[in-house]
């Protein structure tokens, strides 16, 4: 029997007042759809299908080839929205798991749960409930005195006794496709708002004798459902959390996780420790026994093991083993630091490698250049590789020594074991075991300073 999945994703969200569009906002640097489209392809179905219909362009491009898509040109309702799938499955039998794309939460454990359920329960279809302290803008469950589900009544339609109701509709169904599209086609719009409701087909094949179920879940969090900014907020909280959870978990010593953002995407070692107010973000991946100290930013970037980051902000870089950087060092772009490189204070690195046991102690801007193993970059050296129009690379090889506030006028290649003398402008290559020096030579003027200097003293 075929298992399936729609993702409902078309609608505008409009109570988000954004221009993008809802489904796109993200949560722990993932759009919503994301979440709820990795959760459904955990429970293994044949197909899923996504509706879109506002910013469709940008839906399917975030999605890509993880679903395939039906187009709802005008939003009419989510009933409207799941009935152009018909043409992907009204000819298929077998169970369909329909989803809202604005519930990042729900986890793939729940949905199989539901799946489970279901299927034992035998009924033409299943809702996922939760029991909520304040109900506002869900729709809610209506049950009859033995306790059996009889429809669903959206906000905007209740009566103020059905308000009242604390049972809420998550927004997650699994149904029969026969049944799911006979009932579609029975949905009308006498509603307050005018639309096809999916929360309909309950009381439609309730009233035509079909069983029909109800799984409440212990956890109303999960089931959140983000329509505005302050429940994007909550969901931002409520994932990072357990975002920290699974990693402390498993072996992850996180000094103050309320201030730690970890996105979901992040891999982290064992024995890995990490001070409060760090972010680390996008498909970032470290180590074990890694040091991240406070007040860093990590993004999309890779982290060996033992390596250590003091109050430093790396992007699009890999670190290798034991390499250590900062406090206050900046790493902007394909910055590639070897095993134990040392990269100290106010280091700007951008599309640089770094070769095993180099370093940059202090005051340096290192910007397309290929250097490599135990070279010293004194303080202050810069690589003036930008002319206003084009960037130029520069070469250094192993054991080259460059003095304190060197300009390396790129493009140049200083050869092995080389020295560039303290001050120099070096804008010619620099042989191997050469001493370069590129600065004017020193002149001591005799009894100036009397003339001079109004600070000097007789004694
Ligand atoms: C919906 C349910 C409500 C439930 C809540 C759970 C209906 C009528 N109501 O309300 O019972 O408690 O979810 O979170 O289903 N969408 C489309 N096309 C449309 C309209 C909506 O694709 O024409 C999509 C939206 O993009 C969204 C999802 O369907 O992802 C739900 O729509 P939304 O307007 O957020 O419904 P709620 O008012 O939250
Ligand atoms: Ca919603």
């Amino acid at each position: 029997m075929g298992r399936y999945v729609i993702i409902l994703a078309a609608g505008k969200g409009t109570r988000m007042k954004s221009k993008l569009h809802k489904v796109l906002h993200s949560v722990a640097g993932k759009a919503m759809v994301e979440h709820v489209l990795d959760a459904a392809m955990k429970i293994n179905p044949n197909e899923i299908i996504t509706v879109v219909g506002h910013g469709a362009q940008v839906v399917k491009e975030k999605i890509g080839e993880r679903s395939s898509f039906a187009v709802q040109e005008e939003q009419l309702g989510t009933g409207h929205a799941v009935l152009q799938s018909k043409s992907f499955l009204s000819g298929k039998t077998g169970e369909t798991l329909i989803i809202n794309g604005d519930t990042p939460l729900l986890t793939a454990e729940t949905l199989q749960t539901l799946f489970d359920f279901h299927c034992k329960s035998k009924a033409s279809a299943t809702v996922l409930t939760a029991k909520v302290e304040d109900p506002t803008g869900y729709g809610r469950i209506l049950r009859d005195e033995t306790g059996a589900v009889q429809k669903i009544v959206e906000q905007k339609d209740v009566t103020a006794e059905e308000a009242r109701l604390k049972e809420i509709n998550t927004g997650v169904y699994v149904v029969g496709n026969e049944h799911l599209f006979s009932a579609l086609a029975k949905l009308d719009i006498n509603n307050a708002q005018g639309e096809l409701y999916l929360t309909d087909i309950i009381g439609i094949l309730k009233s035509e004798g079909k069983v029909v179920s109800a799984s409440q879940m212990s956890c109303f969090e999960e089931s959140l459902g983000v329509n505005d900014r302050f429940a994007l907020a909550q969901a931002n909280r409520i994932l990072c959390e357990r975002i920290n959870r699974f990693h402390m978990a498993n072996g992850v010593t996180l000094l103050d996780p309320a201030s730690t953002y970890i996105e979901s995407d992040v891999e982290i070692g064992q024995d890995t420790v990490i001070e409060g107010n760090v972010s680390i973000k996008g498909k970032t991946k470290i180590g074990s026994e890694v040091f991240i100290g406070a007040g860093s930013e990590i993004v999309n970037s890779v982290l060996k093991d033992r390596t250590k980051v003091l109050r430093s902000v790396i992007e699009e870089s890999i670190l290798h083993e034991e390499a250590d950087v900062g406090p206050f060092a900046y790493l902007r772009s394909k910055a590639e630091l070897g095993k134990n490189v040392h990269v100290g204070n106010f280091v700007e690195i951008k599309a640089a490698k770094l070769g095993e046991r180099t370093k940059a102690g202090h005051l340096a801007y290192v910007g397309n250049v290929d250097i490599g193993r135990e070279v010293n970059l004194g303080a202050g050296v810069i690589f003036v590789n930008y002319d206003g129009k084009n960037k130029f690379q520069s070469q250094i090889d192993d054991y080259a020594f460059i003095g304190s506030n060197s300009d390396i006028v790129s493009p140049v290649h200083i050869g092995k074991n080389a020295i560039v003398a303290a001050g120099s402008t070096i804008n010619e290559n620099v042989p191997e075991d050469c001493l370069a020096m590129g600065r004017a030579r020193q002149v001591n003027k005799d009894g100036y300073a009397k003339r001079y200097n109004h600070y000097r003293q007789d004694e």
